[in-house]
């Protein structure tokens, strides 16, 4: 053969070898074109055959060249986006394609933070078997979640937070069983909690805050015994505080702030040794404050304001190793406050707007 044709296939051979398939190169090409990048210029540098080197935010598996990671933040740390001086924040429009299904050796897709890709997700994600990190904060993503993301067996990060997602929490949802962090936070989310939701054995991070849902506390969270943080507050949740979230040992941070919680606080849950925040606030807790604080009560914040609770400020509060910040304030609590820490650096708004309380920090009785 002659040396051109040689030249020819060295050059094919090479481009077989650094290059990225033509089709995942494809499937990128066309998700950039449902997007506008209009600041930054981001996607200047997705040119050439090659996605799998200087594409920015794109990385592909050594040996395969499969495009394994998608990774677009519109505010972080990036040196790239710093340098661009407008403070880390960048702005992205339009969608994301279902053309991005067709990069089948995805375990990473971040598309993060843009603040203005809206249009629904594809729900063809679902069909991602790799995929272990799916991140969608920050957008303006609106329709539901899709339905068969339990398919999803090697998922760790589901964060979908800060969008306009609407409809129920998939039932499939409860079967992602590698799911460590579950962040649907600020959404429009409604109806119910699965009842299973306890499945999830692996989360440490439940965070389902400001969305719209509705029934119970599902008792079943009492078993997920990797859980630290669980945020359930500003929703429509009602019923009681299950007994179970007492027994929880690694649970650390507990916000069922702002919903239509009734019934009593139970003591277990007071009790609990491993809670260093808990905000019970607005809600329609009614029933006395169980007197269960001990020397290993270490309390960085506890928030028990706006409810319907009276008695007395118990007193074994004072036993406390430690009580940071704290609001029994806007209850119908009465009598004397105790004496001693932490009462003696507590400011009156920790206690106004009850029906008889006196002493320290308020008038003397
Ligand atoms: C507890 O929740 C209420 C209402 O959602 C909020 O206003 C308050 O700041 C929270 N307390 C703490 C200590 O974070």
């Amino acid at each position: 053969m002659g040396v051109s044709t040689a030249i020819v296939l060295l050059v094919a051979f090479f481009a077989a070898v650094n290059g990225c398939p033509p089709s995942d190169r494809e499937a990128l090409l066309a998700l950039r074109s449902w997007l506008k990048e209009p600041y930054l210029g981001i996607f200047d540098s997705w040119e050439g055959t090659d996605c799998c080197s200087n594409w920015y935010g794109i990385s592909c598996d050594p040996t395969t060249r499969r495009v394994t990671d998608v990774s677009l933040r519109g505010e972080s740390e990036d040196p790239i986006l710093q340098k661009t001086g407008r403070s880390g924040s960048g702005f992205m429009s339009g969608s994301i394609n279902p053309s991005i299904c067709k990069l089948d050796h995805l375990t990473t897709l971040i598309i993060a933070d843009w603040k203005g890709i809206s249009w629904e997700i594809p729900q063809c994600l679902a069909s991602l078997p790799n995929l272990r990190v799916l991140d969608l904060i920050g957008n303006s993503l609106s329709g539901k979640i899709p339905q068969q993301i339990g398919n999803l067996q090697k998922l760790t990060v589901l964060n979908l937070a800060d969008n306009k997602l609407s409809g129920e929490i998939p039932s499939s949802l409860v079967q992602l069983s590698s799911l460590k962090h579950l962040d649907l936070s600020n959404n429009l989310l409604t109806g119910e909690i699965p009842a299973n939701f306890g499945n999830l054995k692996m989360l440490s991070r439940a965070l389902l805050s400001r969305n719209q849902l509705t029934g119970n506390i599902p008792s079943s969270i009492g078993n997920m015994y990797r859980l630290a943080d669980l945020d359930l507050s500003l929703n429509k949740l009602s019923g009681r505080i299950p007994e179970q979230l007492g027994t929880m040992r690694v649970l650390s941070t507990l916000n069922l702030d702002s919903n239509m919680i009734k019934g009593e606080i139970p003591s277990v849950l007071l009790a609990n040794t491993g809670l260093g925040i808990l905000n019970l606030s607005r809600n329609a807790l009614e029933g006395n404050i169980p007197d269960v604080f001990g020397p290993k009560s270490y309390y960085m914040a506890l928030d028990l304001s706006f409810n319907n609770l009276k008695g007395p400020v118990p007193k074994s509060i004072s036993s406390a190793k430690y009580i940071g910040h704290l609001d029994m304030s806007h209850n119908h609590l009465c009598g004397p406050i105790p004496l001693g820490s932490p009462f003696d650096r507590l400011e009156a708004s920790s206690f106004n707007s009850n029906d008889c309380l006196c002493g320290n920090p308020l008038k003397t009785c």
